[in-house]
């Protein structure tokens, strides 16, 4: 697969996307086997032992994508290929687009734009990573609870191959969402197993809010109504599932 670029050492692949946007085919994946300084969302860093997990980035230049549309493409491209390399496990999205085995993240997604001197946007990063070959020794370095493949399935799984499931569910989806936005977001908002479910919304470590999921929007949005009944639209966040029942 000739747009999958391997790299042997990287700080980030989303950095590394960014700068040379102008020079990498439009649809590519850049991975990279190391990650030196692998950046998570709201500037946390993402926990990037070596040649144990996927780290990667797709390109998309000739799209005309937002930041959120490209990031459920992420994370539905992620939750497919899991689903697809681990058939018996349960995955599921949690809002925005982490993907979740169980009560552990094992994927999460970064979208970053890219902009010409001017401001004016030339396009979409989305970065993914993947706990893979993680330990559990290794995975109680991140902070919140997280699980890899090998830890739920027993197996050692090929990151290459990973890859490759990844950027073919990566293909699809941005074909579809040209298509048929509509669809994507029904589907996106379907796997997202947060509407229904009391949670707190945590901003830079700071609890705002708890209350029930309402709806999520078409523009991405969680709709939450707190406690008192007051309604409140949240736009970006780290979400906690509370209860299953409210
Ligand atoms: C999150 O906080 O959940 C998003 C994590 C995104 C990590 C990936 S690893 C590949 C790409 N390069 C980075 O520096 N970050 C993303």
């Amino acid at each position: 697969m000739e747009q999958i670029i391997t790299l042997e050492k990287v700080d980030s692949t989303n950095k590394y996307a960014s700068t040379n946007f102008d020079s990498l085919p439009d649809k590519a994946l850049i991975i990279s086997k190391i990650q030196t300084a692998g950046r998570g969302r709201r500037q946390t860093p993402w926990v990037s032992p070596d040649h144990v997990n996927l780290y990667a980035s797709y390109v998309l230049k000739t799209v005309n994508f937002n930041v959120s549309m490209s990031s459920w493409v992420g994370g539905l491209a992620t939750l497919y290929a899991l689903r697809e390399l681990a058939p018996q496990k349960e995955f599921w999205i949690k809002w925005p687009n982490d993907t979740f085995c169980g009560n552990k993240k094992i994927s999460g997604v970064l979208c970053e734009t890219v902009s010409d001197v001017n401001n004016k946007i030339k396009g979409i990063v989305i970065g993914i990573g993947i706990n893979i070959n993680m330990t559990s020794e290794e995975l109680k370095k991140i902070e919140k609870p997280a699980t890899s493949l090998i830890v739920e399935t027993g197996k050692e799984v090929s990151v290459i191959e990973t890859a490759k499931i990844l950027f073919k569910h990566l293909d699809t989806f941005t074909v579809e969402t040209i298509k048929n936005y509509e669809s994507l977001y029904n589907l996106w908002k379907k796997e997202n197993k947060i509407v229904g479910k009391k949670v707190t919304i945590e901003v830079i470590g700071k609890e705002i809010l708890t209350g029930k999921v309402v709806d999520i929007k078409p523009s991405g949005e969680l709709y939450v109504v707190d406690e008192a009944g007051a309604f409140h639209t949240i736009y970006s966040g780290d979400v906690t599932i509370k209860s299953f029942i409210y």
